[in-house]
């Protein structure tokens, strides 16, 4: 099985990676359950060691994933979390960091708690406007660290612009994919040094398996990420690398109908006489549409809308009967969801306030249902609020 150079992005997300395996001929991947390898003599071996260090498993996943999003090296991790906190150690102290100022709340809880204890400061400004980002740039400035959308009132950031102030201060793009998935857009191509994702999302995508993946392009980083992987060792193991590989098998696929379902519910929700702002890309009002059109393929499966109480929020969440309420997002099933008291809790109160997560947001992540069961849920929950 081998892809050319011309090979296009849904078989790339299929086979890139992935040989059948040299001992039976097996199609897929085998789940390498194993903590050491066998060596043939002093120094004598097959390249595996310890598997820390090195898994066959998770090394496919890793050139499976390192491919779709066109960088040369992945590195897996056992979380989205981990995956960002490998990242952080490519700073020393000292160093700035300008982060997207509604980053996934978890990543301000780390950058905030826990990276700030080793003399790193971060700055949180909105990354849509880039003449702010400019401006907080200081001599420091080591890396910028960009969401887009972002989770949940759907900023765009222009990647290609933000790559090119970047790269002018000698700052490195780094961009968290999770919310768009690298069918809708490659951060890479736009000139990005580093991406990331929580592979629990969209890469997985059956909302079975936490884990997060660093795809780097620059060889330092490359180096760095291996020593640090296998230095920490928050690896992913062989059974989850094995269900995102299935899972990315698929990607393209599932996209095009998280897409065409998250299209179709935000027209449906702008149109409801219940809801108030629909914050959602692929509608022609949001002011980022025409940017969200040149840099996405598809605007994708996220939405949020204002009910504009939190009772108006607790009604329709306790009327909802198809729609899961549950955290997470980029399962094939729909889920709903309250950023203010579930995803953004560990976001004070204030910063959520000026980023626009009030207490009647709500977000949902569209799965792969039929159209018009995910309306008939909604409308019947609507009429409850
Ligand atoms: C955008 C984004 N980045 C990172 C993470 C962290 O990923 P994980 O939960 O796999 O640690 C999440 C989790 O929700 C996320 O939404």
């Amino acid at each position: 099985m081998k892809l050319t150079s011309r090979a296009r992005f849904s078989t790339v997300c299929l086979h890139a990676g992935q040989e059948p395996d040299p001992s039976t001929g097996a199609i897929i991947t085998p789940i390498y359950q194993t903590s050491t390898y066998v060596q043939e003599a002093l120094g004598k071996h097959k390249g595996f060691e310890y598997a820390r260090t090195q898994n066959p498993t998770r090394m496919a996943l890793e050139r499976n994933i390192a491919a779709i999003e066109g960088g040369k090296a992945g590195f897996a991790f056992a979380s989205g979390m981990a995956a960002i906190g490998a990242i952080g150690t490519l700073l020393k102290s000292g160093d700035h960091v300008i982060v997207s100022d509604n980053t996934y709340g978890g990543t301000f809880r780390l950058f905030d708690k826990v990276l700030t204890r080793y003399q790193l400061s971060f700055s949180y400004i909105d990354t849509s406007k880039l003449d702010e980002v400019e401006r907080a740039m200081t001599p420091a400035t080591r890396m910028l660290f960009v969401e887009t959308p972002t989770n949940p009132v759907m900023r765009i950031t222009d990647l290609r612009a933000a790559a090119d102030l970047a790269h002018r201060h000698d700052v490195r793009l780094v961009v968290d994919n999770t919310f768009a998935s690298p069918y809708i857009q490659r951060p890479i191509e736009h000139g990005a040094d580093l991406v990331t994702h929580s592979t629990t999302k969209y890469l997985n995508g059956h909302s079975d398996s936490v884990g997060g993946v660093v795809v780097a392009v620059r060889d330092d980083d490359i180096e760095w990420l291996t020593f640090v992987q296998n230095a920490e060792g928050a690896i992913l193991s062989p059974f989850d690398s094995f269900l995102v590989l299935r899972g990315t098998k698929t990607l393209a696929l599932r996209m095009q109908q998280h897409n065409a379902n998250g299209l179709a519910l935000a027209e449906f929700l702008s149109a409801h006489p219940k809801v108030g702002h629909v914050y959602y890309p692929g509608l022609p009002a949001h002011p980022q549409h025409e940017l969200a059109k040149r840099q996405m393929r598809g605007f994708g499966g996220m939405i949020a809308f204002d009910l504009g109480s939190l009772e108006a929020a607790r009604r329709l969440l306790g009327a909802v009967r198809l729609h899961a309420l549950a955290e997470s997002l980029g399962g094939v099933e729909s889920l709903i969801s309250h950023p203010a008291t579930m995803t953004h809790a560990s976001v004070p109160a204030e910063r959520r306030a000026a980023i626009g997560i009030t207490e009647g947001l709500v977000r949902i992540s569209a799965g792969v249902e039929d159209i018009e069961d995910l309306k008939d849920d909604l409308t019947q929950a609507l009429d409850a609020v």
